[in-house]
């Protein structure tokens, strides 16, 4: 397996980057999972149902839970998909992995970093990306291009659900997404070997080919 990680706020456009690189992959001849989180499995897409809004709002749902809640999904991940490809010679492109918790509910939510590394650990049982990219821009950009309301948590498809979700995260502010993008950075400093940021404000094109050239000779190794 060659695991890569996508990661950044809301609007940088990983989405679009995912899809040109599994296509890219494929007609390479690479053997492509997409997966996302929170979802992928019969349980995280229950979990993923649950935190887009779906719970009685007469019970508020705390930091700590969906600590809790996005980690389950996570550790059901690595145990009903993740370890099964670990001795394949897949490429897997994930939407998101661990570094989101840190960012999100460490560095946005403000919940304790230490802890929340050993949760992440317990989750993942270890199993990290070989490669993560995080396209980074100032999140004010990423309200501009999906309009605010998306910016308190792209979680919803329906719009019943988007209500009852613009009432609990209407705590995502500017701010909120200022701290995560910090967070990434220093994730990403941390561990340069592991971490390519990317200026999401290049053009898809642009973008996509740093991509490319960025793991196109790592591949050979798989
Ligand atoms: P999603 O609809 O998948 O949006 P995106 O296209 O931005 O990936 O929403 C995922 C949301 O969940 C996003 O706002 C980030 C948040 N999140 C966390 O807060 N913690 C986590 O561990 C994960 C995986 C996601």
């Amino acid at each position: 397996m060659f695991f890569i990680s996508f990661e950044g706020c809301e609007g940088t456009g990983k989405t679009t980057q995912i899809e040109i690189l599994k296509n890219t992959l494929e007609k390479n001849s690479f053997d492509v999972v997409s997966i996302q989180e929170p979802g992928t499995t019969k349980l995280g897409l229950k979990i993923r149902k649950l935190l887009k809004g779906s719970l009685d709002d007469s019970e508020h749902l705390s930091e700590i839970t969906e600590l809790f809640m996005f980690s389950a999904a996570r550790a059901d991940l690595i145990t009903n998909k993740l370890q099964k490809l670990m001795k394949s010679n897949k490429v897997v492109i994930c939407d998101r992995y661990v570094d989101s918790t840190t960012a999100y509910q460490g560095y946005g939510r403000q919940l304790d970093l230490n802890k929340i590394k050993l949760i992440n650990n317990l989750a993942t049982q270890n199993i990290m990306p070989d490669i993560t990219f995080l396209l980074d821009f100032n999140p004010s950009t990423g309200i501009e291009r999906l309009g605010s309301y998306q910016m308190e948590f792209s979680l919803n498809e329906s719009s019943n659900q988007r209500e009852t979700e613009g009432v609990r995260f209407e705590t995502e502010s500017n701010e909120f997404l200022n701290r995560v993008r910090n967070g990434y950075l220093e994730l990403a400093k941390n561990d340069p070997e592991r971490w390519k940021i990317i200026n999401a404000d290049l053009t898809k094109t642009k973008i996509s080919k740093i991509i490319w050239e960025t793991i196109e000779s790592k591949l050979k190794n798989i």
